[in-house]
């Protein structure tokens, strides 16, 4: 006697792949594998930060010194350590400058620029 599995072995395998299609979609989704195109995270501020670090060294620390503490080869700048003032602040100095003691870096350096040598002065504790 002929069984049912046996008349049908197309009608299975394709059972078969289709489950598997099914359990692999399931599987991507859970991982999280299925967002092609989603958009790019924003960067983490430990990388906002080594960016903030690259920028400090070719902008300021001349002035403040290659370690932020004071005092490069062309400037007095003062060390940078625990600023007691806002990120919104040290935005603004860097932004603008200071008359006769600091320029401004409006023209050379974005606002995403400037926030993320903001990080890097937070960092230094
Ligand atoms: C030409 C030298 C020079 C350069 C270049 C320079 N600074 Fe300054 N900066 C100074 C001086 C001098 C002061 C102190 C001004 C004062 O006390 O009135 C200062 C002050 C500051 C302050 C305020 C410190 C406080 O305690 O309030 C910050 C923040 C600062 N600078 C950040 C920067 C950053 C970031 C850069 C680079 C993007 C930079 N500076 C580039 C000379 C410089």
């Amino acid at each position: 006697m002929r069984t049912h599995a046996q008349k049908h072995p197309l009608l299975i395998a394709a059972v078969i792949a289709m489950l598997s299609v099914i359990g692999a979609f399931g599987v991507s989704r859970i991982a999280g594998t299925e967002t092609p195109g989603a958009a790019e995270p924003r960067p983490a501020p430990a990388a906002t930060a080594t960016h903030g670090r690259q920028l400090f060294v070719q902008s300021c620390a001349h002035c403040h010194g290659d370690d932020a503490r004071g005092s490069g080869e062309d400037g007095d700048g003062p060390n940078l350590f625990r600023l007691g003032i806002s990120n919104a602040r040290i935005a603004a100095l860097i932004h603008s400058g200071i008359p006769d003691e600091m320029p401004s870096f409006a023209k050379k350096h974005s606002s995403q620029d400037i926030a993320a040598i903001t990080t890097y002065l937070r960092t230094l504790r």
